[in-house]
């Protein structure tokens, strides 16, 4: 769970493309299991890893690395798509921030212990206000009952409430006002993880139907040898290999330190496309014992739908894309 946490910290020291291959691979089993490594690692981690000061660092990253997990806490009912609309307050008070406020569908949450909450300390500031803070549950964070969701149901989802919440002063994370840049900066290198994790899924499903197609006969011949058939499994291994360049490329610029948003962008629109894509074809695959529980096809699929939906929607993905091309062509 420490990756890229340096050895120091007892992490991996592991590079950002092991872990996207670990939240793929992971992925292949349960996109659940793979999401909670996701959000852990490529989100909290790397915000204490990259703005923490030294101190920070110390105090977390062991932690992280070894028995607490991790929650990134930023979306609230009213700002999803719009997160920087956050209505959750922090004041200062002596050498304590106090905040207020609620967040929701927020990931890792029924199991996290350490949880970054972005919360706004100078409204009049905009956006400019937003500032990332490090809390633990013991605080007292409520933690709302968990969502009932169509798939990923083994990671946890739940609404969060702050109270008057006090956190020591030195719990800041990269200066005030910063959040805003760190959340997205952040979330261009998650999104990442969440192609990653999309592409693992659509690997699974291939992985499940793709055999059973070669031992389902029907009209005296393996099913998946007839040529309807065998062409869209054909085309399902394009989108995988599609899918997986786009996110190891992405994967790569980043780690070469050159510009990677848009295609980070491009990898997580895409890889949900065809996780919904190949998933739903897998369960045609396999027929009627595809639509059943048995083969455990069908959770593909259901898992498959968050893709477009989290870590920014495939609308915002696109939007980011488009930026880059207006920018370039007027
Ligand atoms: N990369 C870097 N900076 C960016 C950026 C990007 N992709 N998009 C916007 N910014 C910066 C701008 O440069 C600007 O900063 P400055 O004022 O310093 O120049 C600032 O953000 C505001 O820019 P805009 O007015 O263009 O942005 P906006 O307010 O219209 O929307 C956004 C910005 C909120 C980031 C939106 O584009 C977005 O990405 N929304 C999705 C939010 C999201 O991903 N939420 C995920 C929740 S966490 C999660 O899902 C985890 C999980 O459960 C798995």
């Amino acid at each position: 769970m420490g990756i890229e946490t340096s050895a120091d910290h007892n992490g991996a020291e592991s590079s950002f493309t092991s872990a996207i291959i670990a939240i793929e691979e992971l992925a292949r089993i349960d996109p659940s299991v793979s999401v909670l490594c996701d959000v852990h690692n490529t989100l909290v981690n790397t915000v204490i890893r990259k703005y923490g000061t030294k101190e920070q660092q110390d105090k977390w990253l062991p932690q992280l690395a070894e028995s607490k997990l991790g929650s990134f806490c930023l979306s609230e009912s009213a700002s999803g798509s719009d997160a920087f609309a956050l209505q959750t307050r922090a004041r200062k008070e002596g050498d304590s921030w106090i905040l207020n406020g609620s967040k929701m569908w927020i990931t890792n949450s029924w199991e996290a212990e350490v949880f970054l909450i972005f919360a706004n300390v100078d409204p009049s500031k905009g956006y400019k206000g937003i500032t990332c803070f490090v809390a633990t549950k013991d605080m007292g964070i409520q933690i709302a009952k968990k969502e009932q969701k169509l798939g990923i149901r083994a990671s946890s989802t739940c609404t969060l409430n702050f109270d008057d919440l006090k956190i020591p002063a030195e719990n800041v994370i990269g200066g005030e006002g910063k959040g805003y840049k760190m959340a997205i900066e952040i979330l261009n290198e998650g999104r990442i993880g969440i192609a990653a994790q999309m592409l693992g899924l659509a690997q699974g499903a291939f992985d499940k139907a793709v055999p059973y197609t070669y031992q389902r006969e029907q009209f005296g011949q393996p099913i998946g040898t007839f040529q309807g058939m065998a062409f869209q499994i054909a085309q399902a291994a394009i989108d995988l290999e599609t899918a997986r360049l786009l996110t190891y490329n992405a994967a790569r610029l980043k780690e070469e330190g050159k510009a990677f948003t848009r295609e980070a962008a491009m990898a997580k629109y895409h890889a949900s496309v065809v996780a919904q894509r190949v998933s739903g074809q897998a369960i045609e695959w396999a027929g009627g014992v595809g639509f059943t529980r048995e083969t455990g096809i069908e959770k593909f699929w259901r898992d498959s739908k968050i893709g477009a939906i989290y870590e920014g929607t495939s609308n915002i993905q696109l939007q980011t894309i488009a930026k880059f091309i207006q920018k370039e062509y007027s």
